[in-house]
């Protein structure tokens, strides 16, 4: 990626990855993802925000060798210290032995932690409000704990009028030529919103509203985030997607989410979806958790309003692909969803309530469960249609 110019005052300077497979150790990258770097010009100094992940330094540091013309990097400000942000701060220090690192006092206790820095003139501590001047240019340091680690930060520069949010308005998505939304289609962008937030920063939601609410009375022309493109355009929309997720607010829609090993059990699945359809719902995605990436389960379980979850009796637990689901709704905090459950057994039901139990734990309204024995028959497919226009009528979004 070229080195590029968001405004008069900002440069662009971060890479694209299209090598790393799964983000994170866990989430498939199918489209890449970018490490986005910023340089806010100030007629008296110049200051970096966060860096790239160390796999991918040397695009990095060859635009920081461009900029020659700019003159000093002055300051880096750390606003998240998540690898994929923080992992080239030695070698830029190696560049700029000079630079002042510029953070809160999480952020230093991270980077002695992580990269041994312990030599303290490289550091200036910042706290909540603080303001750093580049001459012609502010930058002005805003705390968002939780968003997505404890030491995150935004930092906003008013002559701009840009926020650079660090992973909150961040996207999966590799920067393919455009860098501001204006400049691109940004459907897939928009998709791969749902699956970063909901895989990456789910669980926080609390703490992404506040970063909201905090952020809201600032004039914001551009933001400009970690990871995808550089929001202007469409801002308002970006915010209330990212509003709605924060808050577990559902979009209409069902996810019927099922694990089987020899058939049975993805017939319950097809069942309620097929019922589900003739009940007029038009917008069902049905996963099979055994073949499936977690990741898209559990993006659309995230976002849809309905929640189907089924799977067999396993050495009397759980076949485990579903349980992992499961486990993955709990630590997100899923809340605000219609739910109902299934299930398949040899000789004990376990499956069926131990399904229902964990979907009740998350406090979600409960339609009904079916317990199926080895296969289906008149009985189950019965108890089916029974539960599907139960938990039909119980769905608040058209
Ligand atoms: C390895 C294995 C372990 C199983 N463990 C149990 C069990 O502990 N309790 C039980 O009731 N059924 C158990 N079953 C039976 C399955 O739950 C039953 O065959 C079910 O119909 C499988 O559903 P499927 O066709 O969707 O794979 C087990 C089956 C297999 C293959
Ligand atoms: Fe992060
Ligand atoms: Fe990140």
């Amino acid at each position: 990626m070229n080195l590029r110019q968001i405004s008069p005052g900002i440069l662009y300077c971060g890479v694209n990855d299209r090598s790393t497979t799964l983000f994170e150790g866990l989430w498939p990258l199918p489209y890449g993802v970018s490490y986005n770097s910023y340089l806010v010009k100030g007629n008296s100094a110049n200051a970096l925000i966060d860096t790239v992940e160390i796999g991918h330094s040397r695009d990095f540091l060859n635009s920081l060798r461009d900029m020659a013309g700019i003159g000093h990097i002055d300051y880096l400000v750390i606003n998240h210290m998540e690898p994929d942000h923080s992992g080239s701060i030695p070698l830029l220090l190696d560049m700029f032995p000079t630079i002042k690192i510029v953070g809160n006092m999480k952020t230093i206790q991270m980077i002695r932690g992580f990269y041994h820095i312990n030599d303290d003139s490289h550091f200036i501590e910042i706290k909540d409000g603080d303001t750093l001047s580049l001459g012609d240019r502010t930058l002005q340091f805003v705390m968002t704990p939780m968003v997505h680690w404890p030491e995150t930060m935004m930092t906003y520069c008013p002559e701009e009028k840009t926020l650079f949010s660090g992973d909150a308005f961040g996207t999966f998505g590799a920067l393919n030529g455009g860098l501001i939304d204006d400049e691109m289609e940004c459907g897939m962008y928009i998709e791969e919103m749902y699956r970063y937030y909901s895989n990456i920063v789910g669980k926080y939601g609390l703490f992404v509203t506040k970063a909201i609410a905090k952020t809201s009375s600032l004039p914001i022309s551009y933001i400009c985030s970690t990871h995808g493109p550089v929001w202007h355009g469409r801002i308002q929309e970006i915010v209330d997607i990212v509003k709605r997720l924060a808050a577990w607010e559902p979009e209409p829609g069902v996810t019927i989410v099922y694990g089987s090993m020899y058939g049975n059990t993805a017939d319950v699945a097809d069942l309620f979806a097929t019922e589900l359809n003739r009940l007029g719902i038009r917008n069902i995605k049905v996963h099979n958790a055994t073949v499936e990436n977690l990741s898209h389960i559990i993006s659309d379980a995230f976002r849809y309003e309905g929640l189907i979850v089924g799977a067999p009796t396993y050495s009397n637990e759980v076949f485990p692909p579903v349980q992992t689901f499961l486990n993955a709704m709990r630590t997100r905090e899923i809340k605000n969803k219609v739910t109902a459950a299934f299930g398949n057994h040899g000789w004990a039901p376990l499956a069926t309530k131990a399904i229902a139990s964990a979907l009740e734990q998350l406090g979600c309204a409960f339609a009904g469960s079916v317990a199926m024995r080895q296969s289906m028959d008149a009985q189950t497919a019965s108890e089916v249609k029974d539960v599907a226009k139960r938990f039909a009528s119980m769905l608040t979004k058209a």
